[in-house]
C-alpha cells in the first residue's frame, strides 16, 4: 500500500469498521421499493422527496410500488435543496404526527439528509444545534436507532444513501454542518441510474465533480492508523479516515469519472455514462462513508456561506445559490496542491486513477499533476473558472476562513495541516486556474 499508509502508529488505530446498506443498483430498481418496505415490515410509510420531484415520475413509481405491497404512504416534500434547519425541524414535525414505522427518502443529498436528521428531531427531541459537533453545537450523541430507512438517490454525486452523515445548514450560523451518527445510515439503499437519464449536462457535471472529490478525499484522507484507537468498540466514528475498503471504492470510482465524466456531461443519451457516473456516486459514497472526506469538503461550506446574487444555469433555484459539487471543486486543485506534501505518493496514484500523465513525475510533482488533471476535467466538463466563477475573489478569502476553520473533524482528517492562514491563502490561490 503506498507510501506505508497504513503504518501503525502509537496510540493510533489499529482496526477498522465497515458500515453499508444493504445495496440494490440497477436500472428500473426503483419499483422494488414495495417489496423491499414490505419485508422489513412497513405498514405505514413517510415518504419524503423535494418540490421538484414530487408529482414527477420517480416518487409516481415509489408509491406504486408500495401501493402495490399494502403500504399506507404520506409524502412530505415541502423541503429546501440544501436543507436547513427549519427543512428538518418541520420534517421531523411530519413524522412526529404520522405514526409511522419506516422512512423513504427519494431525491438528491437534500431529501436524504432531511430525512435523517428529522429522524433524529423526531425521536429524541432536543435545541436544534445539540447533535452537532463544537464548536457550534454540544456534540451530543444520537441517543438510539432511527426508524428504517430506505434510501433512493436520483442523483449520480451525494452518496448519502451509504453515509452516516447529514449536511444541514444551520439558520443561526447561516452555514452549513454536519451532524454524523452510526445511526444514521440508511437500511437499504435503492440507486437506479434510470433516474439520471433526464438530468441536464451541468447537474450531470456538478454531482460528478462531487463523486469525484469524495473520492480523491478518501484516498488521500488522514489513515486511520493516525487517528487514536477507541477504547469502546462501538465508539468507533463511522468517518475513521482512509482504509483499505474506502480506497478500493473510491480507485474505482476515481476510473469512472476518468472515463466517463466528460462522456456523461456531453451527450445526456449516453446510458453507459449515466449508469457508470451512478455506480462510480455508490462507490464514492461507500468510501467516504468509512473514512470521512477533508479539506476541499470543508471549505465547500466558507464559499456557500458566503456566495451572494449567483445563481447556476439547469437549477432552479433563486439567488444565491451554487451546487454543492462546483462549491467543492472550484476550491479542489489549489487544495490537492498543498496538501500533496502530506501524503505525496497517494496523490500521484489518486492522479493515475484519473487518468493523468504522471510519467517521470516525482513525489514533488505530485500536486501539481493531480491538480492539472483536474483543471483539465474541469475546462472539459465547463466547470467555473475557481472562485471568481461563482462571484468570489481574494476579498473573501479572509471571511471564507474565519468560516471555515469551525469544520475541525473534516479539516483534521486531511493529509496536512492546515490553519486557518493557509485556509485563507488557498481561497486566494483559488480565484482562477486558467
Ligand atoms: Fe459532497
Amino acid at each position: 500500500m503506498g507510501c506505508q499508509y497504513f503504518e501503525p502508529c502509537d496510540h493510533g488505530a489499529d482496526t477498522f469498521t465497515v458500515a453499508m446498506p444493504r445495496l440494490t443498483f440497477g436500472r428500473g430498481c426503483l419499483e422494488e421499493v414495495g417489496a423491499r418496505a414490505a419485508a422489513r415490515n412497513f405498514t405505514r410509510a413517510a415518504l419524503i422527496t423535494d418540490p421538484y420531484l414530487v408529482d414527477g415520475p420517480y416518487v409516481a413509481t415509489v408509491r406504486a410500488s408500495l401501493a402495490a405491497a399494502g403500504i399506507d404512504t404520506a409524502v412530505f416534500s415541502d423541503i429546501r435543496i440544501e436543507p436547513d434547519d427549519a427543512t428538518a425541524e418541520a420534517a421531523a414535525a411530519f413524522l412526529r404526527e404520522g405514526n409511522f414505522d419506516g422512512v423513504i427518502s427519494v431525491g438528491g443529498g437534500s431529501s436524504m439528509d432531511t430525512a435523517k436528521a428529522a429522524m433524529v428531531y423526531a425521536l429524541y427531541p432536543a435545541d436544534t444545534t445539540d447533535y452537532f459537533p463544537p464548536p457550534v453545537g454540544a456534540g451530543r450523541p444520537v441517543p438510539g436507532p432511527l426508524l428504517p430507512h430506505i434510501a433512493c438517490p436520483t442523483t449520480s454525486g451525494t452518496g448519502s444513501e451509504c453515509t452516516s452523515v447529514a449536511v444541514i445548514r444551520l439558520t443561526a450560523h447561516d452555514c452549513k454542518f454536519v451532524i454524523g451518527s452510526a445511526y444514521l445510515l440508511p437500511d437499504e439503499a435503492i440507486v437506479d441510474p434510470a433516474c439520471t437519464d433526464t438530468l441536464p449536462a451541468n447537474v450531470v457535471a456538478s454531482t460528478g465533480y462531487d463523486l469525484m472529490c469524495h473520492a480523491l478525499e478518501c484516498y488521500t484522507a488522514r489513515a486511520y492508523t493516525r487517528w487514536d484507537k477507541v477504547e469502546d468498540p462501538l465508539k468507533r466514528p463511522p468517518m475513521q479516515g482512509a482504509n483499505p475498503w474506502s480506497d478500493m471504492s473510491a480507485r474505482e470510482a476515481l476510473t469512472i469519472v476518468d472515463r466517463f465524466l466528460e462522456r456523461g456531461v456531453a451527450d445526456a443519451g449516453d446510458r453507459e455514462a449515466r449508469d457508470q457516473l451512478m455506480w462510480g456516486a455508490t462507490l464514492a459514497g461507500m468510501a467516504f462513508g468509512n473514512s470521512g472526506t477533508h479539506l476541499p469538503h470543508a471549505m465547500s461550506y466558507g464559499v456557500t456561506h458566503y456566495m451572494h446574487d449567483i445563481t447556476t444555469d439547469g437549477y432552479r433555484m433563486q439567488s444565491p445559490f451554487v451546487p454543492h459539487g462546483i462549491s467543492v471543486v472550484v476550491g479542489a486543485p489549489a487544495i490537492f496542491r498543498f496538501l500533496a506534501e502530506g501524503a505525496p505518493q497517494r496523490h500521484l496514484e489518486a492522479a493515475g486513477f484519473l487518468g493523468a500523465d504522471g510519467r517521470g513525475a516525482t513525489p514533488d510533482d505530485a500536486g501539481e499533476v493531480l491538480s492539472s488533471r483536474l483543471v483539465s476535467l474541469m475546462r472539459a466538463t465547463n466547470a467555473p473558472n475557481g472562485l471568481s466563477g461563482v462571484g468570489l475573489g481574494a476579498g473573501d478569502a479572509a471571511a471564507m476562513a474565519a468560516s471555515v476553520v469551525r469544520q475541525r473533524r473534516a479539516i483534521g482528517n486531511a493529509p496536512r495541516l492546515a490553519e486557518q492562514a493557509d485556509i485563507e491563502s488557498l481561497f486566494v490561490a483559488a480565484a482562477n486556474y486558467w
